[in-house]
C-alpha cells in the first residue's frame, strides 16, 4: 500500500513536471564526462544560446548568458537576458559556484539565495567559439535533463552543432527534444 502511494505520488509529480515542459527520462541522471582542466577565466564574457532542452524558467528567445568573475577561485556570476513573447526584455542574475575544486567544470547555479541550485556542467568548449553545458536533477524514479549549446556568435557552424549533439547523445542525453533559440538579428534588436 505504501509503495503504491509512493508510486502514485511519483506519477503525480511526473505529470506536474511534464506539464512544465521539462525533459523527463526514467532512471537516474547520466554522468557524462566534463571538460578537463576547465578554465573559468577563459569562459567569461558573453555566450549566445543556440539550442537547448526546454526549461520552464527560460521561455524567451534571443537568450544570452554573460559570465563575470566573482571572488577568487572558479566562481562566476551569470547575467541571463532574454526577449519575452510580449516583446519585453527580461534579465536575471545567478551565481555559479564550483563545489569541488578538483572538478572546476561542474558548477551549481543559484538564481536566488533561497532557491535550490541547478547543476551546470561544461561538457565541451574551445572558449572562443562554442560551449556545451548540461545539467540534471534526480527525482527518484526519473530525472530532468537540461542542456545548452552556446556560441560566442549568434550563429554556430552546422558541423560544430552536430558534433556537440552527438557528444550529448553519447552521454545519454535526449537530444531529439532540443529546440533552437531564435537569434535572428532583426528579431533580437531589442536586446542590445
Ligand atoms: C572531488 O573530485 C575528485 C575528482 O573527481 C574526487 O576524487 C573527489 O572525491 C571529490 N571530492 C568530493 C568531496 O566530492
Amino acid at each position: 500500500m505504501k509503495a503504491l502511494q509512493g508510486m502514485s505520488l511519483a506519477l503525480a509529480l511526473l505529470a506536474i513536471l511534464e506539464a512544465s515542459a521539462q525533459v523527463l527520462v526514467a532512471g537516474k541522471c547520466p554522468r557524462p564526462a566534463v571538460v578537463q582542466f576547465f578554465d573559468a577565466s577563459r569562459y567569461l564574457g558573453k555566450w549566445y544560446e543556440i539550442q537547448k532542452l526546454p526549461v520552464l524558467f527560460q521561455q524567451g528567445e534571443c537568450v544570452t548568458a554573460t559570465y563575470s568573475r566573482q571572488g577568487t577561485g572558479g566562481d562566476m556570476e551569470v547575467l541571463i537576458k532574454e526577449l519575452l513573447a510580449d516583446g519585453s526584455t527580461y534579465a536575471y542574475v545567478g551565481s555559479a559556484m564550483v563545489t569541488n575544486s578538483s572538478e572546476p567544470a561542474k558548477m551549481e547555479v543559484y538564481y536566488s539565495p533561497t532557491s535550490l541550485p541547478s547543476p551546470y556542467w561544461v561538457l565541451a568548449t574551445d572558449y572562443n567559439g562554442h560551449a556545451l553545458a548540461f545539467g540534471c536533477i534526480d527525482y527518484g524514479l526519473f530525472h530532468a535533463q537540461f542542456a545548452w549549446v552556446l556560441s560566442r556568435q549568434p550563429t554556430l557552424v552546422r558541423k560544430t552543432l552536430k558534433d556537440l549533439q552527438d557528444l550529448l547523445a553519447s552521454g545519454g542525453v535526449n537530444v531529439d527534444k532540443m529546440t533552437p533559440t531564435n537569434q535572428n538579428k532583426a528579431f533580437c534588436r531589442a536586446m542590445v
